[in-house]
């Protein structure tokens, strides 16, 4: 695997590959980022991935300084995967002059849910999301259902931008437990390890009232935030949606059978938990 951190020494490297498949990350990788690897190698090759913390996305009171970095055992599990190039820019080389241009989500989507919650954290991830794949020019990226909303969002902005590349959605994989997993689930203390499948549990059971007909949607939505307050959470939303536009549905949708997502944010301790379910 060649470890490439500037942008021209990556256009050299890729010159002339018309199907490179592409992974974005953040590094800390675990076994969620590995099923993204061999996902996009069924869908291209060479298979590219990147590891950059992207400063942009993080507010000022989030864990940019303290998220986790780790860089060489990164390395060996991408080795093992058959990846051919590991795009590990530092921010000089990915931001040589300060990022002024951005790219802005529309408001219903960028601003809703984890963009209520995290002003500006979306246009961050499209304007990094946009610059990378300016860089490695891939035919296809992989993004996983685990950040449903950005999954949607970098959808949304490939079409619109006319870019040329199709974005492929990877599924949420879990521990045995149901934990999704996270780079942030590393923040948990054990006694925090041991509730946080509640969260998947309580999605689930959302999931499982609305296929039984259950259409008051807000009152489930309040009584499951209100369950986990009860067991030590601090939920900043558990909400259901649309799939195709993560919008709130009409009660005439919510009649008609619409494709649903529940998603979810909550805090267990200092550690933000986020998980969805497909209804
Ligand atoms: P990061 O959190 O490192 O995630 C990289 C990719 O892995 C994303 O597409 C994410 O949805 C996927 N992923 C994380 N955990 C997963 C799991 N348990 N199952 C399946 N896929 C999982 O998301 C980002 O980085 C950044 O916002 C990025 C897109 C790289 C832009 O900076």
């Amino acid at each position: 695997m060649k470890i490439i951190s500037s942008i021209d020494e990556l256009r050299d490297q890729l010159r002339g590959q018309l199907r490179t498949a592409f992974v974005p990350t953040m590094g800390n990788l675990h076994e969620g980022h590995l099923s993204l690897m061999r996902l996009a190698k069924r869908h291209g090759d060479p298979v590219v991935a990147s590891i950059f913390v992207n400063r942009l996305q993080f507010g000022p009171n989030e864990d940019f300084d303290k998220y986790p970095r780790t860089f060489a055992s990164d390395v060996e599990k991408l080795e093992k995967e058959g990846v051919y190039v590991l795009f590990a820019p530092t921010e000089k080389d990915l931001y040589p002059e300060p990022q002024e241009f951005r790219v802005r989500p529309p408001d219903d989507l960028g601003n809703t849910l984890e963009g209520e919650f995290r002003p500006g954290f979306f246009a961050g991830v499209t304007t990094v999301v946009l610059k990378l794949f300016s860089c490695v020019q891939p035919s296809v990226a992989v993004f996983g259902k685990k950040d449903y909303q950005q999954l949607m969002i970098v959808r949304n902005m490939s079409k619109q931008f006319a870019l040329p590349t199709t974005i492929v959605a990877a599924e949420t994989f879990r521990a045995e437990d149901g934990l999704a997993l996270s780079s942030r689930n590393m923040y948990l203390s054990t006694d925090e390890r041991g509730e946080a499948p509640t969260l998947f549990k309580t999605l689930n059971q959302v999931a499982q009232e609305v296929r039984g007909g259950q259409l008051q949607i807000d009152s489930l939505e309040q009584q499951a935030m209100a369950e986990l307050r009860t067991r030590g959470w601090k939920p900043d939303y558990i909400s259901v949606r649309k799939r195709s536009n993560l919008q709130t549905p009409s009660a005439a949708e919510l009649a008609e059978g619409e494709p649903l997502v529940v998603l979810t944010a909550a805090k267990l301790g200092e550690t933000r938990l986020i998980d969805n379910l497909e209804i």
